[in-house]
């Protein structure tokens, strides 16, 4: 079973950055829209080569974070769906395609190419949560506390970049990073409330899995 979801996975995923891309396009000749062909929504019109680097990297690692969580909690579901755990689990993983949904959009409408690594976060964040899932309930709540605590760090750094530059030429942003914020410190709230610290081994897993989570930071800023 979860080969299948692997390989389905691996064939399936790339569906909404491509169609998000494709709307992008002219539907007769199938041609990029120019630049500016749109209204920004959520960025402002950039107006120098650093700027659009530093967005980038912010939009380019956040959309593999979201990416990577929507995969943890596929794993997840994988092992636990059938379980009582399941829709608690299927609550934060629907919120997770929402955060994803809104970064492949964001990503489209500014020309932002996603992280050359999503095949790699695309298997090993259904490991992880698929793995974690193996130990039981507290082992996958054990999972989803270091994620989000680590992704809500990563957007707390994030908001006190964005508000040191301009809080308000990047109002819509911040306003976006702040709800996803907001959400990914419920998760972590839940995972403790269902008993995540009483696996065995969840201060050693905490730690690797926290620093794994920096390491796929790091690379996703950058690759
Ligand atoms: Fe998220
Ligand atoms: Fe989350």
């Amino acid at each position: 079973m979860m080969h299948r979801a692997v390989s389905h996975a691996l064939r399936n995923d790339w569906a909404p950055v491509s169609i998000a891309f494709n709307a992008l396009r002219c539907p007769s000749c199938r041609a990029l829209a120019p630049f500016g062909g749109r209204p920004y929504s959520v960025l402002p019109p950039i107006t120098d080569s650093e700027e659009k680097a530093m967005l980038d990297r912010m939009l380019r690692v956040d959309h593999a974070g979201e990416y990577g969580a929507n995969r943890i909690y596929a794993g997840q579901m994988a092992v636990l769906g059938r379980t009582q755990s399941g829709p608690l689990i299927q609550r934060m993983w629907d919120q997770e395609k929402h955060h994803l949904q809104k970064f492949n959009e964001i990503l489209a409408e500014n020309r932002v190419r996603p992280t050359l690594l999503l095949p790699l976060w695309n298997v090993a964040g259904f490991v992880l949560g698929a793995s974690s899932a193996l130990l039981g309930k507290e082992g996958a709540m054990a999972c989803t506390v270091a994620v989000e605590e680590s992704i809500s760090e990563h957007y707390n750094s994030q908001i006190r970049a964005l508000m040191e530059a301009d809080p308000d030429r990047y109002k819509e942003l911040l306003q976006i990073i702040k709800e996803f914020r907001d959400d990914e410190m419920e998760h972590h709230d839940t995972g403790l409330e269902q008993d995540a610290e009483s696996v065995p081994g969840y201060w050693l897993m905490k730690t690797v899995i926290q620093a794994g989570c920096k390491a796929a930071i790091y690379i996703s800023e950058r690759v």
